[in-house]
């Protein structure tokens, strides 16, 4: 750290990560030193312009260059060995989502760090959900901790408004095989909403996944799935997500005993209950009624903004003032077990059991890479429209 600013590295510096380069050079708490990248030229074309260095290989990067921090924003299988790296030398870390391809890596990155919290104990780690900072998804949140809606029976997460056409697929070597990605839209697109997802009602105790592989797109990984999340105390989640449907939907509709919550189009709505429907169910002496409501149009306040930005401050004031991380990496564990639960019980063909087997999902993993056909051509975009093709979280 120097004159109160965090030395920060951005590792693979693609369309994700060149947007991370251009808000470091822009925040009034971070320093750019570096930029890594295998393909020379795209970490070349950013040095120079925000004149920094140019690596090309991380471990020389994080071996050679006085940082503080880096941002991974590599693909998704190379979060946890960079990750594991900076622990061991102290480098504190913000990694892209997910936080890995499935549960057993994610734990190897825990424990990395918890060990190097022994040496090193401010040592942060945090991860890019950068969606919990919107408006409207905090303020479901704290309506849910402060019990407005009672006891929660149901919630239906429809998020298709992912859409990729082919073109998006054949940009980059890695997407959409399960040896470059390890998965489809569960681990590249949906990351964000089951992270709000567990984040607002927990985990469930039983997921059952209906997978489809490749059904829309010469893929060979998933893209479209329909989930059921069975939790514990009887609550259901239902969650489906699609890279083919075009227009979308994103729709999070929460029903509590108190009444209906829906987010949709960025406007949260409330049927406010005068009274409890559940004791309704149980005392009413009429057949057919309803329980009388208020629809509520419910304000809140939102940046606006793609929101990476502010985490990478809040990461960086970590560091420099122990502001509480506003996503702790470690969280990133349960949105990768929801995922893995989802896919695990799409290859058994049946409901799968929390926490799923992390051996066994790898183990399946593994045998789709050795058994993989799929061949595609690559298109790499230059390093001149990068920073332009990034256009939405
Ligand atoms: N938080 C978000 O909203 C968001 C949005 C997009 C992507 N992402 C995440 O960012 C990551 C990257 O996605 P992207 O769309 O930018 O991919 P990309 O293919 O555009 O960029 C990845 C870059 O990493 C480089 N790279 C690969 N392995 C490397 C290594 N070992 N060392 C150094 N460089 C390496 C590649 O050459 C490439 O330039 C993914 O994990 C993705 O899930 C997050």
């Amino acid at each position: 750290m120097r004159n109160g600013l965090v030395n920060l590295a951005v590792i693979g510096v693609g369309a994700m990560g060149s947007a991370h380069a251009r808000d470091i050079f822009e925040l009034p708490n971070t320093n750019l030193v570096a930029v890594c990248d295998l393909i020379s030229e795209r970490a070349e074309y950013l040095a120079k312009k925000y004149q920094c260095k140019a690596f090309t290989d991380y471990q020389n990067l994080i071996n050679l260059c006085d940082i503080d921090a880096v941002i991974i924003s590599v693909p998704h299988y190379d979060h946890t060995p960079i990750s594991i790296d900076c622990f061991s030398k102290g480098i504190h870390v913000l990694t892209e989502k997910p936080i890995a391809v499935h549960v057993a890596d994610a734990k190897k990155m825990i424990g990395a760090y918890q060990t190097a919290l022994r040496t090193y104990p401010n040592l942060k780690f945090g991860i890019m959900f950068q969606q919990r900072t919107y408006g409207f998804w905090k303020k479901v949140k704290s309506l849910l901790n402060e019990n407005e809606l009672g006891k929660i029976i149901r919630a239906t997460w429809i998020i298709t408004d992912w859409y990729r056409t082919q073109n998006y697929y054949d940009n980059g070597n890695w997407r959409a095989t399960w040896r470059g990605e390890g998965g489809g839209v569960l681990l590249n697109q949906s990351p964000h909403n089951l992270d709000l997802f567990q984040w607002f009602f927990g985990m469930p105790n039983r997921v059952t996944g209906f997978v489809n592989f490749g059904k829309y797109h010469a893929i060979e990984v998933e893209d479209e799935v329909t989930a059921v999340f069975e939790y514990e105390n009887g609550f259901i989640g239902h969650f489906i997500t699609s890279t083919a449907e075009s227009p979308g939907t994103n729709r999070l509709e929460i029903v509590g005993e108190l009444g209906k919550l829906v987010v949709e189009n960025e406007k949260l709505t409330f049927w406010r209950n005068r009274y409890s429907m559940l004791e309704d169910i149980i005392t009413s002496n009429m057949p057919y009624t309803f329980v009388e409501n208020w629809k509520i149009d419910v304000p809140f306040t939102h940046h606006g903004k793609p929101g990476h930005d502010i985490l990478i401050e809040n990461f960086a004031n970590s560091i420099l003032q122990n502001e509480p991380l506003i996503v702790p990496g470690e969280q990133g564990i349960n949105q990768i077990h929801l995922g893995n639960s989802i896919m695990l019980s799409g290859f058994l063909g049946k409901p799968v059991n929390l926490p799923i087997d992390a051996d066994l999902y790898a183990q399946k993993l593994e045998e789709r890479i050795r058994n993989s056909k799929f061949l595609k051509t690559t298109h790499i975009k230059s390093p001149q429209n990068l920073v332009n093709s990034f256009d939405k979280p």
